[in-house]
């Protein structure tokens, strides 16, 4: 994690401690008590295709439609010359290509040129591997990116030739090296000879792509997940995963094999918003499930796949008929118990063969399915219930995950969870995207759910500010103070996932979302900065820690304040979180009580995130505008005072030595 070290000493820290007249919140911690186990999943990364998050984002791939399988088949390209449209190509599941024939004089060309993603982003040295599947006789084309709005001599700034001497399919490929950076360039391609050649899926990829896969994700955004240290990654949505009607759900066996094969599924988010509208918004299922379980495994994070429960989208279908009918679910249910198997299956399996085939033999140890998203009604359990068993039939060390629907509370979250009781789902899945008043009232939340149900996992949730505040300082400082709650009672919360994860700053749908970015840079939001705090000082058991004998949610009398305390037995520490959502300075006293005579703390660390300004944010133009900062603290015996900043979250870290 890069913390940026200020000279904030302990003594700065504690100075202030008589520069305000106000009692001192005295924290308690019982060191002596170590609590509940903190599940490794306990914090993690929720994954969405929308506002560009997949094509256009962590896939890496730069051409828009490579396939020409959109609707509109050349959606994303301009053709010149003799083009013509074919759809007989070598992929059974995106039949469609072009060819290219002379332009008819000496003079004229024939060629494609393609827009990308908001334009292609590339960087100076840095190498492009073009390739495309092509036939022809002893043709030429030339690849070519260009900047086409220049007043330079010419528009291409690289470019290469390929010969096509194939008159069966071959994939063809080359290196560019981009002499220069460019956010917007674009692809051209031009035939070079008097003939015809015939082009299907042109890609292009940077080579220096995450772990340097080929096929694989945007370096920057996936070391950003990565640096998160994520316990689990739920995955491919959302919303997504129902998709508007049934035929567009995401259907993880489309997702998989030959990513020349991988048919075109509609984007619902192309549409979802008519005021945030984006007609060339498709999944191409290049990023699809084999990446996104390898992606789980390269973060250590537990793979977490959601799939459709037989109900399409419920906010966008009313009518029954758009479902699945009860009885008709055999396939769907199939289509989980075969997951396991491509994900777990021994490579003789059918599942289990494709994925080995894909470049992975060695199972990736799926521990959780989740079936269903927001849904709700009785439609829900009663298509819930066959799944459940016939996956705990299948496969009993898989846990389950449900649904508690779209709201945070209210008549179907109340009806829900009991129905999610009675099927014995191993884990309830809780949504809220909610303003700052909520987030201020819910640091006890969790205190009194019961213990002997499933557990929860909260798989969305976000805050966001009256008058259309997104990804500002405050609504980050909420979550932190909000996840005190999650982390005190992590014996019932068992796994926590902010949402979204990604927003191209052109083309999104929805706010907040935790990493933003355009062709070229990302930004990490003070939002990701929480989540990332938490994940790295996670610990392995609570420890109880009090104020006057209560939890330090915020409550009536509590200055504002939200903490929680953890035990590290990785490290030997003591992590104390405190949260102050106050406007004032807070006095604190963290009393770690109950060390034994001969134990003491010692390297004291201090993490900040704070500002004055609740409306900052971190964007594209000012990136590190809020970051955490770190120092070093000192503790004289067992009790540190501090004073902590209005609106800020502090992370306080001791290792317990024992002298001899
Ligand atoms: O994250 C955006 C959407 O919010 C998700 O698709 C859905 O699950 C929730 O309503």
């Amino acid at each position: 994690m890069k913390l940026h070290k200020t000279l904030l000493t302990a003594a700065a820290i504690a100075l202030g401690a008589s520069a305000y007249a106000q009692t001192t919140n005295e924290l308690v911690v019982q060191t002596n008590k170590i609590g509940a186990e903190i599940q490794p999943t306990m914090y993690g990364l929720f994954f969405e295709d929308i506002n560009y998050a997949a094509d256009g984002g962590l896939y890496a791939e730069l051409i828009k439609n490579r396939s020409f399988d959109f609707p509109q088949n050349y959606m994303g390209w301009r053709i010149f010359g003799n083009v013509k449209l074919m759809n007989d190509g070598p992929f059974d599941q995106n039949p469609h290509y072009v060819r290219l024939s002379n332009a008819g004089h000496a003079h004229k060309h024939t060629g494609v040129e393609n827009e990308g993603f908001f334009g292609i982003g590339v960087k100076k040295g840095e190498e492009y591997r073009f390739s495309v599947w092509a036939r022809g006789e002893n043709q030429k084309i030339s690849v070519q990116l260009v900047k086409n709005n220049t007043m330079e001599e010419g528009q291409a700034f690289v470019s290469q030739e390929i010969t096509v001497n194939s008159k069966e399919w071959k994939q063809y490929e080359v290196v560019l090296t981009s002499p220069r950076t460019e956010a917007k360039a674009h692809l051209r391609i031009f035939l070079e000879t008097p003939g015809t050649v015939d082009l299907e899926h042109i890609s292009l990829f940077p080579v220096d792509t995450w772990k340097g896969h080929k096929n694989g994700l945007r370096k920057d955004l996936a070391q950003a997940l990565y640096d998160t240290k994520p316990g689990v990654f739920r995955f491919p949505g959302g919303c997504i995963v129902e998709g508007t009607d049934l035929d567009t759900r995401y259907d993880w066996k489309k997702s998989v094999g030959p990513v020349e094969n991988r048919p075109l599924n509609e984007n619902r988010w192309h549409y979802t918003f008519k005021h945030r509208f984006f007609p060339d918004y498709f999944q191409s299922y290049g990023l699809g499930f084999y990446e996104y379980f390898l992606l789980s495994e390269e973060m250590n994070a537990e793979p977490l796949p959601i799939l459709s429960c037989g109900l399409a989208c419920q906010f966008q279908n009313t009518d029954q008929d758009a479902h699945v009918a009860v009885c008709d679910l055999d396939s769907y249910i199939q289509d989980a118990i075969d997951l396991i198997e491509f994900a777990n299956g021994d490579i003789t399996t059918t599942w289990g063969k494709v994925r080995a085939e894909m470049g992975h033999p060695e199972p990736f140890n799926m521990k959780f399915i989740g079936i269903g998203n927001e849904q709700w009604g009785e439609e829900y359990p009663e298509r819930l219930k066959p799944f459940v068993d016939a996956l705990r039939k299948a496969h009993p060390e898989i846990l389950i995950v449900g649904s508690s629907g779209p709201d945070s509370e209210g008549a179907q979250f109340d009806y829900l969870w009991p129905e999610m009781k009675k099927l014995k789902a191993d884990l309830v899945d809780e949504h809220f995207y909610r303003p700052e008043s909520w987030f201020l009232s819910q640091g006890s939340r969790y205190d009194n759910y019961d213990r002997k149900g499933p557990k929860v996992f909260a798989g969305e949730y976000a805050c966001h500010g009256a008058g259309k505040k997104y990804n500002h300082y405050n609504a980050a400082l909420l979550e932190a103070a909000f996840m005190t709650g999650l982390e005190r009672n992590a014996d019932i919360v068992h796994m926590a996932t902010y949402a979204p994860l990604f927003a191209h700053v052109e083309g999104w749908q929805w706010r907040p979302d935790m990493i933003w970015f355009d062709n070229l840079n990302s930004v990490l939001t003070c939002s990701y900065y929480v989540q990332q705090l938490y994940g790295h000082n996670r610990g392995t058991n609570v420890v109880p820690l009090t104020m006057d004998k209560k939890a330090v949610s915020g409550q009536e009398g509590q200055n504002g304040l939200f903490a929680s305390a953890v035990w590290d037995s990785n490290d030997n520490c003591y992590i104390v979180k405190v949260v102050n959502t106050s406007a004032t300075a807070q006095p604190v006293s963290i009393n770690f009580a109950g060390l034994k005579k001969n134990q003491k703390l010692a390297n004291g660390e201090c993490i900040l995130l704070t500002s004055d300004n609740p409306d900052l944010e971190n964007t594209i133009e000012n990136p590190f505008a809020i970051t955490p900062q770190e120092s070093k603290v000192n503790i004289e015996g067992n009790v540190l005072n501090v004073d902590i900043a209005p609106n800020t979250f502090a992370i306080y870290k001791f290792t317990k030595e024992n002298s001899k």
